[in-house]
């Protein structure tokens, strides 16, 4: 075992405050804080930072402008551009002086609705200049989980470009920002749209304004200085599923977030000035609000922003190309993805044409990797591949091996041990810890390190359910067991949440879509394995009597939740059958369900309702 992992994660429990009082020292504070936590301020109690000034400004003041902060790397459009530090604060600069020429100032929301461009990263960064609150919202849900976004967060103004490319195909976001913005209760000031080359979208006056026209009124405004915010005060909202309809808006801080991000480079992923880092996520999720753009700023890096997939952009070497024409250091991507290169290049020909240029490890998050993933990747680039576990809730890896710390023990299957700052244990229903080896609730001991989420916006009730199931714990929502050798193995949820493709999303929202589709009676939804995704939705349906053919109904149940939750979901699995398991109170087997669609045994369950379902669904399912 690394000494330097052991004695970081003893001394970050021993002495919390002592242990992140020291990271905090790697930033720049307009205040220093007074003390590491109190249970009223959390992190960093009367501490003062701006987080745009260190993730950009400072390197440029210490005499690093001309160093490389972004590169943008975008194949599907068939550009490469690069941003050093200085030209990033220009940038970052001109969209802060737009923002504060429409009114926004320190507390106030601005949504962005954007694809993996720079202006994107520059809007967030803006933001965070001037003290604001940005929501990032993922392009691949529809105008009404947008909506929803907009009702919640109440921003003043959304930031758009006018298309986003997935693949081959170009994607109008306009039209969504108008049915959206219809949808919304909740009016903005403005909308500033940013037309790509692709698709120039009409603009609806005085609501719309056009980014570059915006940008040219202003161009005379001094660049905004960056406001000193509270360590508590939000960096950001970012809305993650929960297990309602209603997305929970995680609140992340400035001061935790910096702190914790800023750690993480240096011991987790072995990044600092001067290195390039690349995280192959969106700026939707929280890998690309932590990994793609602050984290490797605030540590002086630079970072690619990708625009592309995995496979078809043009091909599955593209992923090669890009560590290899960069020059990236360590390299971050979801085992879906690499699943997916797999399927289209088994021999790793790309790979090995190519190789992984000056690469030292690839990180892997999201969802489980499977033991023969990581063999793969192992076995075709002879890196080492660290599987490590997070959450949007946590914001940074709770379970890693800490690669930087000189640690490399892996195992296949398993996520690693826990992170410096986090406490994991490992509870029974009763609440009481499980021997190694058991499977339980998997827990993390409150308080959270910095960077966790404090709260959830407009829902401080919501936030506090995350404790209250085992008081004096975090409850994660996945299950796992500790293993002898002390790795922390996570085997999946404990509640509806299923992550497809490593996209985060609940099954009772697809229920609740479904079960208002006309002609349905009732209704399950479950995540079924795939050999691609990890895991994707399934339906059944269970038409009421004289409801049109099932085939139609099928047709308009995956569109409906396509259109009402997005194409993100990537429903397309529904069968209709005549009945669902169900106990004799009444409560759908979904346990069940999930076997019989992954032909993997079942028993039918002595309290089952009618013992012949299960066979039927079998017969559909399968048949
Ligand atoms: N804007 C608009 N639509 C989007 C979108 C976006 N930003 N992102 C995804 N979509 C759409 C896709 O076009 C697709 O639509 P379709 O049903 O019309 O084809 C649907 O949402 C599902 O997308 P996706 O999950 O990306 O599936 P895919 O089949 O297009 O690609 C993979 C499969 C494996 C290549 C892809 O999922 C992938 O790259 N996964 C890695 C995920 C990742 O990095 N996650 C971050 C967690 S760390
Ligand atoms: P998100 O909030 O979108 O990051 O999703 C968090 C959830 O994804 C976790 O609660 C896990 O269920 C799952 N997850 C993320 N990373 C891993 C991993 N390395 N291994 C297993 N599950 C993971």
């Amino acid at each position: 075992m690394s000494n330097a992992y052991k004695a970081a994660w003893q001394a970050s429990i021993d002495n919390p405050q002592g242990f992140w009082l020291e990271a905090a020292k790697a930033l720049d504070w307009a205040q220093a804080p007074a003390s590491g936590w109190s249970e009223a301020d959390g992190w960093f109690p009367g501490g003062q930072i701006n987080t745009c000034h260190n993730a950009v400004d400072r390197h440029v003041a210490a005499g690093r402008g001309d160093a490389k902060a972004l590169i943008y790397d975008s194949p599907v459009t068939g550009t490469v551009q690069t941003f050093t530090y200085a030209e990033l604060l220009e940038e970052v600069g001109r969209v802060a002086a737009m923002l504060a020429a429409l009114g926004v100032t320190k507390g106030d929301r601005v949504v962005i609705y954007m694809p993996m461009i720079p202006q994107t990263v520059f809007a967030m960064l803006a933001c965070a200049r001037l003290g604001a609150i940005h929501s990032v919202v993922f392009g691949g849900f529809a105008p009404l989980e947008l909506a929803k976004r907009i009702d919640d967060a109440a921003p003043k103004v959304l930031m758009a470009a006018s298309c986003g490319i997935e693949g081959q195909r170009t994607i109008a976001y306009k039209p969504m920002v108008d049915e959206a913005l219809k949808l919304a209760k909740h009016a903005v000031d403005h909308a500033v749209l940013f037309q790509r080359e692709q698709v120039t979208a009409p603009l609806c006056a005085p609501r719309d304004l056009d980014w570059m026209a915006l940008r040219e009124q202003t161009a005379q405004a001094p660049v905004p200085a960056c406001v000193p915010v509270a360590a508590s005060d939000p960096l950001y909202i970012l809305y993650t599923s929960g297990t309602t309809g209603t997305p929970k808006g995680v609140v992340r801080d400035n001061g935790g977030h910096a702190t914790a991000l800023t750690w993480s480079m240096a011991n987790i992923y072995g990044i600092g000035a001067g290195d390039v880092f690349w995280a192959a996520s969106d700026v939707g999720w929280v890998v690309g609000h932590s990994y793609i753009v602050y984290a490797p700023l605030l540590a002086g890096a630079t970072t690619v922003l990708f625009e592309g997939k995995p496979v078809g952009t043009p091909d599955p070497g593209t992923f090669w190309r890009t560590i290899d024409r960069h020059g990236v250091k360590a390299f971050f991507t979801a085992p879906t993805a690499i699943r997916a290169v797999r399927k289209e290049d088994p021999d790793a020909t790309f790979l090995t044409e190519t190789g992984t240029g000056p690469c030292q490890a690839i990180f892997l998050a999201g969802e489980r990797a499977d033991p023969d993933t990581i063999a793969w990747l192992e076995e075709k680039s002879g890196l080492p591949v660290i599987d490590h576990w997070w959450q949007t809730e946590l914001g940074w890896p709770a379970i890693a091996t800490c690669f930087a710390l000189g640690d490399l023990r892996r195992k296949r299957g398993s996520a690693g041990f826990p992170v410096p700052g986090y406490a994991f244990t490992i509870l029974g229903d009763d609440g009481k810890p499980v021997p190694d080896g058991e499977s339980g609730s998997v827990a993390i001991k409150a308080p959270l390190p910095p960077g966790a989420f404090r709260t959830l916006w407009n829902n401080p009730k919501g936030y506090a359910k995350n404790f209250e199931g085992f008081p004096g714990y975090y409850e994660t929502g996945d299950a796992g067991h500790f293993d002898a050798d002390g790795f922390l193995n996570i085997m999946g949820r404990t509640d509806d949440i299923i992550n497809v493709a490593g996209h985060r999303l609940s099954t009772g929202q697809m229920e609740q879509i479904v079960a208002q589709e006309d002609g349905v009676a009732e209704c399950a939804v479950i995540g079924a394995d795939d050999a691609i995704k990890g895991m994707i939705p399934v339906a059944f349906v269970v038409a009421r009597a004289g409801a049109e053919t099932d085939e139609t109904l099928v047709k308009r149940v995956v569109s409906a939740v396509r259109e009402e939750l997005g194409p993100v979901a990537a429903l397309k699995t529904v069968y209709a059958v005549p009945q669902l398991p169900k106990t004799r109170s009444g409560k759908i087997l979904r346990n069940l369900l999930r076997k019989i669609v992954n032909g993997r045994p079942y028993d039918t369950p002595a309290t089952i309702e009618d013992a012949s379902v299960p066979a039927t669904l079998h017969g559909i399912v399968h048949g």
